[in-house]
């Protein structure tokens, strides 16, 4: 399998040639705003400049102004490298030939940078100086003066620019099991994207982890479909709030289980599991009102998602309701013919996806005149009827005008340093925090005192802003070499926390074993560089050997020894397995430090839970506590983490004490309102994730033997008790019912469940 050519691996390097037709299009980015008032004051004017008129009204006066050529524009985006440099891959300045091609002769109308992809200097006002000279010049050069929308991957913060703040990856926000705090991220990111003239995003990510080996298992929430959708469900409505900004529920549907492990191959998923497991998590977050949804990559049951009407049409359409602008993923049009061969040429391509319900083909920038042709072809053949692609392009124009792009299509590029530039802070050292998931704390060496003598830190990840951020982060496989990044590593946050005390880098192995014999406690920072997509892929996502030599010689220095794991996913820890004192970092973006040492020190009470089952051994995937029964009793057939979902430690102890159902029995539809009593046992502040799990013991269609039903973090004093209510729809529960074909629909089946948490249960009829 070839390896996804999103960025080809010389386009960073390449970035830094010399260009010879850099405009001065950058120069000229200092707008006046004032350049595109004649919109909005011009009541003699058409009506689809008129922001006061009716959106159906604007819309469809537009459409019918429009040629088949400007109509098949707004069904596009290309890359931005389309329009730089040498308007191929080598990035740098604006070249105005290029934006002659784009916009004047092929009305494109819509641009991405994809992972990296920045201007010439990357920083925040940069940013917005070369959105604004696109914008310009493409309305300038749209004949209605159609604006265009830029997209970007701002899946960790806006994690292209320089100097952004970086939030924890989505697996770590998993483990926060926190949908208002997700929220809050999904609503800062979006301040920051919007200061840069960008008004798409595409984020969040809500398919679910099933297999380590997936290069994209980080780019998750959760293994568990109620989890994953709250937390995409809280992340679209932060995104949307700001009223500026859209966001995108990617990859539809079924992209995170990839037979084989590697990115992009092909998934077998039976109708059942797509529909009952894999489903419900995009519903949720398309239900919050996502503007745009993201089309799966790779291939479900032998058909290409791109060209599967059953998905885009009658899933997405009939069933979910859905009436944004579903985009298609990197070169994937395309694909159909080049990758797929489901078809013959990029015109039947083009009139495949269209069918099957694309509204927007994203393009590399080699793939931009090939697919402007092609849909112009298939219409004016009338492979695609002028009907659906009247379609694609009003939800493509609806989304253009509630966004304000033809009112207020630039950004004010003086602010953007300023709204961007270690922005919000504070929110992603809380949510790194938040995340710190404790795994295991023998005899209690956790937390550390701060005043200890002499503390080493060790390990590949101790002193790395590269590591700790991952892939998506200034390049599409991480912080390039030689950029500088800010962040705080461990080593700087542990340093920072200790103050005059003794704090020492290790990062030899020899260096740092004999550092440690001398010194009161070690923290080894260990796990993975970074990576994206197929890149990331791993045959044996474990720890590497050498790391866990470190751990085990560190420990047998007799010495504490906190392993603090920094990785993409759970990886499989060999001898350090056994560790004995065990943090799971995630990839906590640029406040990582912070973070990492406010839970060792104590000043933050660790109540991450594991979003994730963490497995023994690299047999074991795809795993997932949601495993169905079956007969084999043989040890590690059935569900065998080393850790499972939903685990994590705290400093403190608590009970579950009592729980309660608002009633003993509910319809089918009905809502089940639970009360959990819960309580602080020991003697430090805490918080408490309190999930609420349903058993089904008997059913003729199998079910795990608990499912999440939902879930709510309590906030505990020492010594305090507390009652929280957690509701869910019993439709949560369904199950598609009748033979292995799956062909039934999925409902709920009456008679007895339980409904269970922290070892509490109680009975439950369903009518
Ligand atoms: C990824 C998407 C991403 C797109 C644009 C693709 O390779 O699969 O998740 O949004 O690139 O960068």
């Amino acid at each position: 399998m070839a390896r996804s050519t999103q960025h080809p691996p010389s386009g960073r390097g390449a970035r830094r040639r010399p260009l010879a037709l850099a405009v001065a299009l950058l120069a000229g980015a200092a707008l006046t705003l004032t350049g595109t008032s004649s919109a909005t004051a011009a009541p003699t004017g058409p009506v689809y400049l008129n922001a006061k008129a009716p959106a159906e009204q604007r819309v469809g006066d537009l459409l019918r102004r429009m040629t088949l050529e400007e109509k098949v524009g707004q069904t596009a985006q290309a890359a931005v490298v389309r329009i730089q440099g040498d308007c191929m891959w080598s990035g740098g300045d604006l070249t105005e030939r290029c934006m002659k091609e784009v916009f004047d002769d092929q009305e494109i109308g819509s641009i991405l940078s994809g992972g990296g992809m920045p201007p010439k200097v990357n920083t925040p006002k940069a940013w917005a100086e070369m959105t604004n000279a696109i914008q310009r010049y493409a309305i300038e050069h749209s004949r209605l003066r159609i604006p265009l929308i830029y997209g970007v991957d701002a899946v960790h913060g806006h994690n292209n620019v320089i100097g952004a703040t970086k939030t924890p990856q989505q697996l770590g926000l998993g483990a926060t099991w926190n949908t208002g705090l997700v929220r809050e991220l999904g609503a800062s990111t979006s301040e920051a994207v919007k200061a840069t003239g960008v008004s798409w995003n595409f984020a969040p990510v809500a398919d679910i982890s099933r297999d380590t080996r997936w290069g994209r298992y980080y780019e998750t929430f959760a293994e568990d479909p109620i989890l994953a959708g709250s937390l995409a469900e809280g992340f679209v409505k932060g995104s949307e709030d700001t009223g500026a900004v859209s966001a995108t529920v990617k990859h539809f549907a079924g992209y995170s289980q990839p037979m084989n492990g590697h990115d992009r191959t092909e998934t077998h998923v039976d109708p059942r599991y797509l529909r009952d497991t894999i489903l419900p998590a995009y519903k949720q977050a398309i239900d919050a009102g996502a503007d745009t949804v993201m089309v799966n990559s790779g291939s479900l049951n032998g058909i290409p998602a791109h060209a599967s009407k059953y998905l885009l049409t009658d899933v997405l359409r009939k069933d979910f309701g859905f009436k944004g602008v579903v985009v298609s993923d990197w070169d994937d049009v395309r694909a159909l013919q080049t990758r797929f061969h489901v078809v013959g040429s990029y015109a039947d391509a083009a009139a495949k996806a269209l069918n099957a319900g694309v509204d927007m083909a994203m393009l590399p920038p080699d793939a931009v005149d090939g697919y402007t042709a092609g849909a112009r072809e298939a219409v004016r053949d009338g492979k695609v009827s002028m009907r659906r692609l009247d379609e694609a392009v009003a939800r493509v124009l609806r989304l253009k005008m509630k966004l304000g792009l033809f009112e207020n299509p630039f950004v004010d590029a003086s602010k953007a340093d300023g709204a961007v530039l270690g922005a919000d802070k504070d929110l992603a050292a809380r949510a790194a925090t938040e995340s710190m998931t404790l795994l295991r704390n023998e005899g209690n060496v956790l937390p550390l005192n701060k005043d200890l003598g002499k503390v080493v830190v060790a390990g590949p990840s101790a002193d790395s802003v590269a590591n700790q951020n991952g892939g998506w982060t200034i390049g599409w496989q991480g912080i390039p070499a030689g950029v500088d990044e800010p962040g705080v590593t461990v080593y700087e946050g542990v340093k920072a926390a200790r103050g005059d005390a003794e704090t020492v880098l290790a990062m030899d192995a020899d260096e740092a074993v004999s550092e440690t014999e001398g010194a009161d406690a070690a923290v080894v920072v260990v796990g993975e560089k970074p990576g994206a997509e197929g890149e990331l892929d791993s045959e044996n996502p474990s720890l590497a050997a050498d790391q866990q030599d470190l751990i085990d010689r560190l420990e047998k220095t007799g010495k504490p020894v906190v392993v603090v794991v920094v990785a993409s996913r759970p990886i499989v820890l060999g001898s350090a397995a056994d560790a004995k004192n065990l943090l799971m970092a995630w990839l906590p973006g640029s406040e990582a430090g912070t973070a990492v040492a406010s839970v060792l020190f104590g000043d933050a009470n660790p109540s991450g839970r594991l979003p994730v089952s963490w497995p023994k051994t690299v047999g074991d995937q795809p795993m997932s506590y949601l495993q169905l029964p079956g007969t084999n009793g043989g040890p590690s057939s059935n569900y065998d983490p080393l850790f499972p979902f939903g685990h994590g430690l705290s400093y403190t102890t608590y009970e579950t004490r009592g729980l309660t159902l608002a009633s003993s029995s509910v319809a089918k539809n009905g809502t089940v309102r639970a009360s959990v009593t819960v309580a602080n046992t020991g003697s430090r502040t805490g918080t408490l994730v309190v999930p609420v799990y349903v058993e089904r013991p008997v059913s003729s269609v199998l079910v795990a033997p608990r499912r999440l039903a939902g879930f709510a973090r309590v906030d505990l004093a020492a010594g305090q008790q507390r009652t929280v209510e957690v509701a869910f729809p019993m439709s949560r529960m369904a199950v598609t019912q009748g033979d292995v074909d799956g062909s039934g629909t999925p409902s709920v089946s009456s008679g007895a469940y339980k409904v269970v948490s922290g070892g509490k249960e109680a009975a439950l009829t369903v009518r």
